[in-house]
């Protein structure tokens, strides 16, 4: 088995925590992109979807998946996406991908956060995977020394425009021990749009994709 398997395996995992004629959240990237495949299979028995990005809103219309604005909807029961890391409290860090942003508004909506990972994402202590932050281009500069002030190197991410025309600053370097503190001090720093710690909103269950197989991990 190799890393692209154990993300099938948690993306075919996943379509059990799916609930019938409701609306599902979906996220965004590699693992999410072979959720968004497997869910195909079964679009005639969701109602549709909410999109974290405009790549996962693309690929589902393809597969004739329906894709309301979340404006529209007033219950998401589950929102399914992956992680770049997870810890035991079931705290993660996204935005591998630059989605972090709409990922954690649908994220706060949803009733339930699935996150599928195969078991590279887990980790004890998150901050080993640059920690992304989306930021409102005039204040890049700001954010990055008010960064440097709590011990990281951000670094811009080059080319890059997110969804909703920002720019993510990519900060290494930190031992995140307390990533609800963490979360909620950069989100203080004037000019950042959202970071991509999910610690005050973690997930509630992770399909951990392991050699031996899936296995299922709720917070403790
Ligand atoms: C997208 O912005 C991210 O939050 C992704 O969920 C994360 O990067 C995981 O991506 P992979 O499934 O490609 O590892």
């Amino acid at each position: 088995m190799n890393q692209d398997e154990l993300k099938q395996a948690v993306a075919h995992a996943a379509l059990a925590y799916v609930v019938e004629d409701s609306i599902v959240g979906v996220g965004t990237g590699s693992t999410a992109r072979m959720f968004i495949k497997a869910l195909s299979g079964m679009k005639d028995r969701i109602t549709g979807a909410v999109a974290s990005s405009e790549d996962t809103r693309k690929r589902l219309e393809g597969h004739g998946i329906r894709v309301f604005d979340l404006n529209e909807v007033s219950e998401l029961p589950v929102y399914i996406d992956g992680a770049d890391e997870i810890n035991p409290g079931l705290h993660m860090i996204k935005g591998g991908g630059g989605a972090l942003t709409r990922e954690k508004i649908i994220a706060a909506v949803a009733k339930t956060f699935v996150c599928i990972a195969d078991e590279s994402k887990r980790v004890n202590v998150l901050g080993a995977f640059p920690l992304p932050i989306e930021v409102i281009p005039m204040a890049t500069a700001h954010v990055a020394r008010a960064m440097v002030d709590l011990g990281g190197s951000p670094v811009l991410r080059e080319g890059f425009r997110t969804d909703n025309g920002n720019l993510i600053l990519d900060v290494h370097g930190l031992q995140i021990v307390d990533p609800v503190g963490l979360e909620t001090r950069i989100n203080h720093i004037v000019g950042v749009v959202s970071n991509g710690l999910f610690a005050r909103r973690p997930a509630d269950i992770c399909l951990l994709g392991t050699y031996s197989g899936v296995q299922v991990l709720s917070a403790h």
